[in-house]
């Protein structure tokens, strides 16, 4: 059990860069924290739909795009995964078509919010995957979010783009839970350079590494999550310490939060 019952938390999952490892950390993490007795919604908020097919589902109709739109309720558009305590809410490419049209509303960036909120209320815990980027799906996300982990990969690139991620992080007042070394290694000097600077940087704020192994990707291809496909492997318990911390530090923050924000 990893104590997340009375915390009620919405985590987003995001990167600038496309192709950082965000879609295995939502997976991945909702499956640790399942393994841990938790109930989670897994939210795909990617019009690739890659949390839909990490998770094994066919995303057919309704999706997130209609519950968006009022056009279904999530409780409609959700579905079991093969995996007891996740249930998701897919995404087609039809939610590409929620990038142009959201911003053309009132109230846009509460928008899916206000379209989960109460169904995301009846979980112990919401995990929200992006697309790349930080354009209007991702900020979306990040306003229906108490709290965001960010994926950076020992590229010089997802790095350089950390400074801008945070800053949009800050500016939808999610609190910022840490940055995880996503497809992490040190095969060549680049990466290790990367991830010295990263953990010179931002020493506080870097979670538990996870490391680049060929399982992250097979558990994809089978549609489960390590917790499920192969929990002793070394990205397995990778995932199972990083929820661990991504648990102590939501406690935490949230001991330090007023009284009146919790409620
Ligand atoms: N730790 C890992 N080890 C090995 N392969 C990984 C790991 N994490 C992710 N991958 C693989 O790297 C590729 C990109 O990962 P993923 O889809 O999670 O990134 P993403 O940030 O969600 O991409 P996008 O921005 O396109 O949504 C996928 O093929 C995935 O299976
Ligand atoms: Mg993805």
């Amino acid at each position: 059990m990893l104590g997340f019952r009375q915390l009620m938390l919405n985590i987003a999952v995001i990167s600038h860069k496309g192709g950082s490892g965000k879609t295995a950390l939502a997976a991945n993490l909702a499956g640790a924290f399942a393994a841990g007795g938790s109930s989670v919604l897994a939210v795909d908020v990617d019009p690739q739909g890659g949390l839909t097919a990490a998770l094994g589902v066919e995303p057919g109709k309704p999706t997130l795009y209609e519950v968006i739109n009022s056009y279904a309720r999530p409780e409609e558009a959700s579905r079991p995964t093969a995996v007891p305590g996740i249930t998701l809410l897919p995404a087609d490419f039809d939610l590409a078509g929620a990038e142009l049209e959201l911003p053309l509303r009132g109230r846009w960036h509460d928008a899916l919010r206000r379209a989960i909120s109460h169904y995301a209320a009846l979980h112990d815990m919401t995990i929200l995957d992006t697309p790349p980027g930080l354009g209007v799906l991702s900020f979306a996300a990040l306003s229906a979010a108490d709290a965001a982990v960010i994926a950076c990969p020992p590229e010089f690139m997802a790095y350089r783009a950390l400074t801008q991620v945070l800053r949009t992080a800050h500016r939808t007042g999610v609190t910022v839970l840490g940055i995880v070394p996503t497809l992490s290694h040190r095969t060549t000097r680049l990466a290790a350079e990367v991830l010295d600077q990263l953990y010179k940087d931002y020493p506080q704020l870097v979670l538990p590494a996870i490391p680049r192994r060929v399982a992250v990707q097979e558990a994809a291809l089978a549609g489960l999550p390590l917790a499920v496909y192969a929990p002793r492997s070394d990205a397995g318990l990778a995932f199972a310490i990083l929820a661990k911390e991504v648990t102590h530090r939501v406690q935490s923050s949230d001991s330090k939060r007023p009284a009146r924000a919790r409620a």
